[in-house]
């Protein structure tokens, strides 16, 4: 399972690539807006801290508009995914985009239809918004599992990236589903690792070896 780390806040991104955590980055417009830097600037940073895919987002709602957008930002990088949203003039922008040879991580998913529309148009990605879904008290990992089911019955070649992740939980729910990759911010990463056995079998070993009265180095 691939991991996107889903911020536009470089030393988060530097951090877990240092570690080879990431596959590749996801932003979105409001991402932008909270680093307060200029869009094409922080891709383009982003894009030279990791080789993986790096998903940048048009802003127009025309499909002729959002087609030179997706140009322009494409431009920046090999590595860029031009993400529009599930409209029809977005799947209309994902099949030009893509017949160019250009990776497209189609967003805003919130249903299987919408997923299926998106592989026939020929996204690279599909991005679910799980967490959206779970805030109406709706089922966002039946939707991930819906959507697997109906790729893997056509075999769509389209990568199931499942987006607005909010707990480490949606991570492991996702592997065990198969999405292809999961985006989360990284705090929702580093909180992976957090089990309270762990601590408390660590803060045990600790007060066992302080009775040795030993030291390492
Ligand atoms: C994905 O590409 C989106 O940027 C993101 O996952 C949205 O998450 P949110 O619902 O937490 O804003």
């Amino acid at each position: 399972m691939k991991f996107f780390v889903d911020t536009a806040e470089i030393d988060e991104i530097k951090d877990l690539a240092s570690l080879n955590m990431i596959d590749g980055v996801t932003t979105n417009p409001s991402l932008i807006a909270k680093s307060g830097r200029d869009f094409k600037e922080v891709i383009a940073e982003i894009c030279k801290v990791t080789d993986g895919p790096v998903s940048a987002e048009t802003v127009a709602l025309d499909a002729e508009t959002m087609i030179k957008e997706g140009r322009e930002l494409a431009k920046i990088a090999d590595n860029i995914a031009v993400k529009v949203p599930l409209t029809w003039d977005g799947l209309r922008a994902c099949k030009v985009l893509t017949d160019e040879g250009r990776m497209v991580n189609v967003t805003l998913c919130f249903s299987a239809n919408q997923a299926l529309l998106a592989a026939k148009a020929g996204a690279t990605f599909i991005s679910p918004f799980i967490g959206r879904l779970d805030d109406l008290n709706l089922d966002g990992l039946e939707l991930i599992q819906d959507i697997r089911t109906i790729y893997d019955n056509y075999g769509f070649e389209t990568q199931i990236l499942a987006a607005s992740i909010r707990n480490a939980n949606h991570i492991s729910d996702c592997a065990k589903i198969g999405a292809d990759v999961v985006t989360a911010p990284a705090k929702v990463l580093q909180a992976m690792v957090k089990h309270a056995l762990t601590d408390k079998g660590l803060e045990a070993f600790l007060e066992d070896w302080k009775k040795t009265g030993q030291t390492i180095l």
